[in-house]
This record gives structure tokens, C-alpha cells and sequence, in this order.
């Protein structure tokens, strides 16, 4: 299984920011955004990923992972011209996908809970597999219309009138297929090629598996700078309250047994002297 990271886009609702680089580097709490939906993958147990974003920002998530390797990972880096639509990230992508699967994360998504929702779909997916998650703005999202035996009848990109109050997150599962699909696809009216119309090609095969998400888990927009400061106050929150890190991508890499002890040690040794780094001594010291 490969992963792709989508972190470009024009971000024109968080200006000025946006001007200098894409949103998924701007601070949620105590760490760059992008480490969110890096520490799912890598909780995925997923370690070839694939980043993607415009020109001026691929160099920076460059500084900030080099090749992944101190995580026990393969990073590799390709640059999205323009913001053409979230599907042209399986295009830019299909020499790194190769004969694989891939799932893909959008970078600006945080999920935070029992995540045994993604661990299970990852294990189980046949073709593909997206989610389905309760909000109350569902118009500004994909939405999910379901059967009374909770299988998807249809997927709409931001309805106007939505069928159901059910919105799919930014985080899909997909077989080698997505490729072809999305190379075959048109753009939609906004002028992208849209991950909607990939899920409903694979609806329309009868390939498409929709889990619900339960509402347990937390899943966290980050479109506006109201949003992001909400993001950043429940991680800080949760992170005071357990003296335990979210998102925490070296924490992840040393658990999950990417890195040995040993390179744990000389990775925060690297680290300059601050709280991030004083947590991962106690991390450490503790396991
Ligand atoms: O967040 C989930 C939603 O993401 C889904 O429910 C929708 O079906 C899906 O279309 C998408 O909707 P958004 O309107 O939120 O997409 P947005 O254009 O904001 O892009 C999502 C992220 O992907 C954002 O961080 C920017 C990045 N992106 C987007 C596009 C279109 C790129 O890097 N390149 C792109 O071409």
C-alpha cells in the first residue's frame, strides 16, 4: 500500500499566509499541520508516501522530512502545477503508485480518536473504500446518499439541496484502478478533476465500499482561520490534559517500530532543545 499526501491547493481563504506557502505547514498547536495526516498513514502502518503540493512549498516540506528515512520512512516529493483538482494527485502520481494500491489523505485533514475505522477498511479494502461522517454543514463537502440498509445510492460534490447529512472525509482507499480512472476523467464545472466523480465511477461499478465513521472519532476541518484556531485549542486541550502528543510523527515512528531505540536517541538528539524535544526524551526514557 503507497500513500499520497495532497498539500497545494490555492488556500486563498487563509491569505496571506498562502502567499508564501501552502496552508498544510501552518501551526496546529505545537506542530505543522501536514503531521496530522502524516502520523494517520504512518498509524496505517503505510511508509512509501508521496507528497505533493505546489513549487514553493515542496522545498520546505523537503527540509522538514528529507527523504523520510529518520522516520523509518520513503518519502518522495512531486510538484502539482496548479491546483487542478484533487483526483490529478493518482497522474502526478501513477509512477510512484506503480502496480499498488494507494490510499490518499488530504493534508489539510485531522482525524483524531479510535482510528480503528481506517485500520480495518485498509485491511478489508477490495476495490475501494471512502467514509462517511455526520456533520452539520454538509453542502460544503462531498455527500453521501444512503439506502435504508446503509448502502450508497449516490455521492454529490457540495449540493446545494444535500440528500443526507452524511459528508465524506478527505482520507480513500483505492485499488490500482484509481489510475486509469482518474486519467479518464473530464473536468467538472469549477474547471477540476474531481475525487467525487472517481468514487462514483467506482459506484457505478458496484467497487465502492462506504464505511461510517462513529461519532467517537473527531474529524477536524482546517478551511478557515476560525477552523484552525479550533483545531489548534482541542489539540492543545487534549495534549494538557494527557501529557501525550497528537500527531507526534517521530513518537509514531519509534511506537510503531519504523526506527530502533537506538535511532530514536540520535533523532531527537537533532533536535533542538525545546518542549517537542523534552517530550520525546520522556517518550524515550518511558518505553
Ligand atoms: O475535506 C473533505 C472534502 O475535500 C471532500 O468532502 C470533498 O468531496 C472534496 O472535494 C474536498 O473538498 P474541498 O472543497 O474541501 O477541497 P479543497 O479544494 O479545499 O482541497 C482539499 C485539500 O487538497 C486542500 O488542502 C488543498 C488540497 N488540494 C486541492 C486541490 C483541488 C491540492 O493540493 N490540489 C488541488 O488541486
Amino acid at each position: 500500500m503507497k500513500g499520497i499526501i495532497l498539500a497545494g491547493g490555492s488556500g486563498s481563504r487563509l491569505y496571506p499566509v498562502t502567499k508564501v506557502y501552502s496552508k498544510q505547514l501552518t501551526l496546529i498547536y505545537d506542530k505543522p499541520l501536514i503531521y496530522y495526516p502524516l502520523s494517520m498513514l504512518m498509524l496505517g502502518g503505510i511508509k512509501d508516501i508521496l507528497i505533493i503540493s505546489n513549487k514553493e512549498t515542496i522545498p520546505l516540506y523537503k527540509q522538514l522530512f528529507d527523504s523520510g528515512s529518520q522516520l523509518g520512512l520513503n518519502i518522495e516529493y512531486a510538484i502539482q502545477a496548479a491546483p487542478n483538482g484533487i483526483a490529478e494527485a493518482f497522474i502526478i502520481g501513477e509512477k510512484f503508485i506503480s502496480s499498488d494500491c494507494v490510499t490518499l489523505v488530504l493534508g489539510d485533514n485531522i482525524f483524531y480518536g479510535n482510528l480503528e475505522f481506517f485500520y480495518k477498511a485498509l485491511k478489508k479494502n477490495v476495490n475501494a473504500t471512502i467514509f462517511g461522517y455526520q456533520v452539520n454543514d454538509p453542502e460544503r463537502y462531498g455527500v453521501i446518499e444512503f439506502d435504508g440498509d446503509g448502502n450508497a445510492l449516490s455521492i454529490e460534490e457540495k449540493p446545494a439541496k444535500p440528500k443526507s447529512n452524511y459528508a465524506v472525509p478527505g482520507i480513500y482507499i483505492y485499488d490500482n484502478e484509481v489510475v486509469s480512472i482518474s486519467k479518464n476523467l473530464k473536468p467538472s464545472a469549477r474547471g477540476e478533476l474531481e475525487i467525487t466523480d472517481v468514487n462514483r465511477e467506482y459506484l457505478k461499478g458496484g467497487k465502492l465500499k462506504v464505511e461510517k465513521i462513529g461519532r467517537g472519532v473527531a474529524w477536524l476541518d482546517t478551511g478557515t482561520p476560525e477552523a484552525l484556531l479550533q483545531a489548534a485549542n482541542f489539540f492543545g486541550v487534549i495534549e494538557q490534559r494527557q501529557g501525550l502528543k497528537v500527531g507526534c510523527v517521530e513518537e509514531i515512528a519509534f511506537r510503531m517500530s519504523f526506527i530502533s531505540r537506538d535511532k530514536f536517541g540520535k533523532l531527537i538528539n537533532l533536535i533542538p532543545k525545546s518542549s517537542y524535544r523534552n517530550y520525546l526524551e520522556r517518550i524515550l526514557n518511558d518505553n
